[in-house]
């Protein structure tokens, strides 16, 4: 059984219709639907309060290593608190461990063209088939991230990125930009 809404590579014009069918009848009450929303909401809400708490004490520089820890700290510990693997992805990764797999970046590039038409966030992707559950949550960037995102980054914090992540990408982008997603996967297959 497969059932998704969201975004698949070059569905543009059938995606109205799949989401009609879909979010009136059997998503509304789709207990993972709404688990994954809830982890990104956490997952969103820690990562913010500790990079926007570390900016305003230590300044970007400190909070690189926010970043650095506290990100993947924070996706390993919400994966063994709901038993779904929780992680952040992007077409262009700071980090290569976030390189997207070939499914998550025809999402990713589903969502840029979703944007492209005008569409507004949230995006939203959310399949289930074969005993697997995915839903990921396009990121926007925001003035805030634009520090360590953005076109023109101080040099020092430029520096301090570049000394751990040297095969970065995650630069030159503007304000509403998607600059990744989170992706919440269950696999209850393997079980
Ligand atoms: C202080 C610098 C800094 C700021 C500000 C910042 N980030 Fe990042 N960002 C990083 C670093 C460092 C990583 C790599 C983390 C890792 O190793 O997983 C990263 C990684 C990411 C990733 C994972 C994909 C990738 O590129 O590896 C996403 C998504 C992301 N950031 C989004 C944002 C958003 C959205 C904001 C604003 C709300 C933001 N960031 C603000 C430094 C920053």
């Amino acid at each position: 059984m497969m059932r998704r809404f969201g975004t698949t590579r070059g569905a543009g014009p059938m995606l109205g219709i799949v989401l009609l069918i879909l979010t009136g009848s059997s998503l509304a009450d789709e207990p993972r639907l709404e688990q994954g929303r809830d982890i990104v909401k956490r997952f969103a809400t820690e990562l913010q309060s500790a990079l926007r708490a570390t900016m305003a004490e230590g300044g970007p520089t400190a909070a690189v290593g926010v970043c650095k820890e506290q990100a993947p700290t924070i996706a390993s510990r919400l994966s063994r608190e709901t038993g779904a693997k929780v992680a952040r992805t992007s077409l262009k990764p700071r980090n290569p461990r976030n390189a997207p797999e070939p499914w998550q970046r025809e999402i990713l590039r589903g969502f840029e063209q979703q944007a492209a038409a005008g569409a507004t966030m949230p995006l939203e992707y959310f399949e289930q088939a074969d005993g697997d559950t995915r839903y990921l949550r396009a990121i926007g960037t925001q003035a805030v991230c634009l520090t360590c995102h953005g076109e023109k980054i101080a040099d020092e914090v430029r520096e301090a990125i570049a000394a751990d992540y040297p095969f970065d990408r995650a630069r030159g982008y503007s304000v509403g930009d998607i600059r990744g997603a989170f992706s919440i996967t269950w696999h209850d297959s393997v079980q």
